[in-house]
C-alpha cells in the first residue's frame, strides 16, 4: 500500500454512523438517490481484507480516504464481482445498490462517493466489519442504519423507515430462543425482514451459545428491494451461511416466497457455474490456438 496521508477513524454509534453518511451524501450530491451511498457502505463492509479484531482499519480507512472517485468506484465494482462470484443468489438480490457501479457517474455523483466513503471510513464501517471473526462483525446492523438514516433526511418530515433498536430486537431475541434453544437444521422466517436486524441478534444469541449459524436456515423477505437488497449484504458480512436466502417481495400480496428463495439460488448457482465454465473453455480454446498457431522451432538453429 502506498503511503496516505492519515485520518482519523474510528467504531462510532450506529446512529452517529448513519447520520455521517447521510450528511456527506446530501450535502455533497444534492441527489436523492441512495442506491449508490447504500452500495458504497455495502462495499466497505464487504472489503474481502479482513484481519483479527480488525487491525488494518485505520490504515485502509486511510487510504480510502485518499482515493478519487473513479479508483473508489472501479474498485467496488471489482469488490461487488468477487462476492457475485462466491453468491450469485445474494448478489443478484443486492442489485439495486451495486448496479450504479456499472454507471458513467458525473463529477457531482462521484464527489458523492468519495465524501459517503470518507464519513463511512471515518465513522467506523472498517472497524466494524473487517474482522475475520464474523461474531465481531455481528455486532452491528450498519446497513439499517445507513438506509435508515439516507430514508428520514430525506424526507425531513420524520416519515422514515424504522428498523427494531438493537436493544428491543435483543430483549425479543432472549424471550424467542433462550426459552428453548434452537436445534441446528431449524429455520428462521422474517417475512418483513427490512435489512435483518432480528436475524443479526439471532446469530449472535446463538453463537453465545456455541451454536453455528451455518447449522440453521435462515429466510429473509422484504417489500423494500433497497432493504432486501441491504439484507443480502448483512447475510454475507455476518456469515450466516449457505442456507440463508433473501427475497424482495410483498408478504400480503405474494405469501412467503421461500419457495421461490430456494429455486432463485438454484438458478443462480447454475448460472454461475456454466459462466465459469464457459470462461474455462473460451480461456483453453485461445491457449491451444496460440500454440498450434505459434511457428514452429526453427530446426536449421544451431
Ligand atoms: C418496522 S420494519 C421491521 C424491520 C425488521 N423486521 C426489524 O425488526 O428491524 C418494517 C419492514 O417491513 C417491510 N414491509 C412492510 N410491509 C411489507 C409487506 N407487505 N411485505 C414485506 N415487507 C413489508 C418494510 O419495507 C420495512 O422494511
Amino acid at each position: 500500500m502506498t503511503s496516505v496521508p492519515h485520518i482519523p477513524s474510528a467504531a462510532r454509534s450506529g446512529a452517529d454512523f448513519g447520520q455521517a453518511v447521510a450528511d456527506a451524501w446530501y450535502t455533497a450530491s444534492g441527489s436523492s438517490r441512495m442506491d449508490i451511498p447504500v452500495g458504497v457502505v455495502a462495499a466497505l463492509a464487504l472489503w474481502p481484507v479482513k484481519t483479527e479484531g480488525a487491525a488494518h482499519a485505520g490504515r485502509l480507512a486511510s487510504y480510502f480516504a485518499a482515493q478519487p472517485g473513479p479508483v473508489l468506484v472501479q474498485g467496488y465494482a471489482e469488490c461487488f464481482s468477487l462476492h457475485w462470484m462466491r453468491r450469485p443468489d445474494l448478489l443478484d438480490i443486492a442489485t439495486p445498490i451495486t448496479q450504479w457501479t456499472e454507471e458513467e457517474l458525473n463529477e457531482t455523483l462521484l464527489h458523492g462517493v468519495r465524501a459517503v466513503t470518507r464519513a463511512a471510513v471515518q465513522y467506523g464501517v472498517l472497524h466494524y466489519t473487517g474482522a475475520s471473526d464474523p461474531a465481531f462483525r455481528s455486532a452491528i446492523d450498519l446497513m439499517s442504519w445507513a438506509v435508515t438514516s439516507l430514508r428520514h433526511h430525506r424526507s425531513r418530515k420524520g416519515l422514515g423507515e424504522y428498523h427494531t433498536p438493537p436493544d428491543i430486537a435483543d430483549a425479543l431475541t432472549r424471550l424467542t430462543l433462550e426459552k428453548e434453544l434452537p436445534r441446528p437444521g431449524d429455520w428462521f422466517c422474517e417475512p418483513t425482514a427490512g435489512t435483518g436486524s432480528m436475524f443479526r441478534s439471532f446469530a449472535e444469541t446463538l453463537r453465545d451459545h456455541n451454536l453455528d449459524p451455518h447449522d440453521f436456515g435462515w429466510m429473509m423477505q422484504d417489500l423494500d428491494p433497497i432493504a432486501a437488497a441491504a439484507g443480502a449484504v448483512n447475510v454475507i458480512v455476518w456469515d450466516l451461511g449457505p442456507r440463508a436466502l433473501v427475497a424482495c417481495g410483498d408478504i400480503l400480496a405474494q405469501g412467503d416466497l421461500s419457495a421461490a428463495a430456494h429455486a432463485h439460488q438454484r438458478e443462480m448457482f447454475a448460472h454461475r457455474d456454466l459462466i465459469v465454465n464457459t470462461t474455462r473453455t473460451a480461456v483453453a480454446t485461445h491457449k491451444a490456438d496460440r500454440l498450434l498457431n505459434s511457428p514452429a522451432p526453427d530446426s536449421t538453429a544451431a
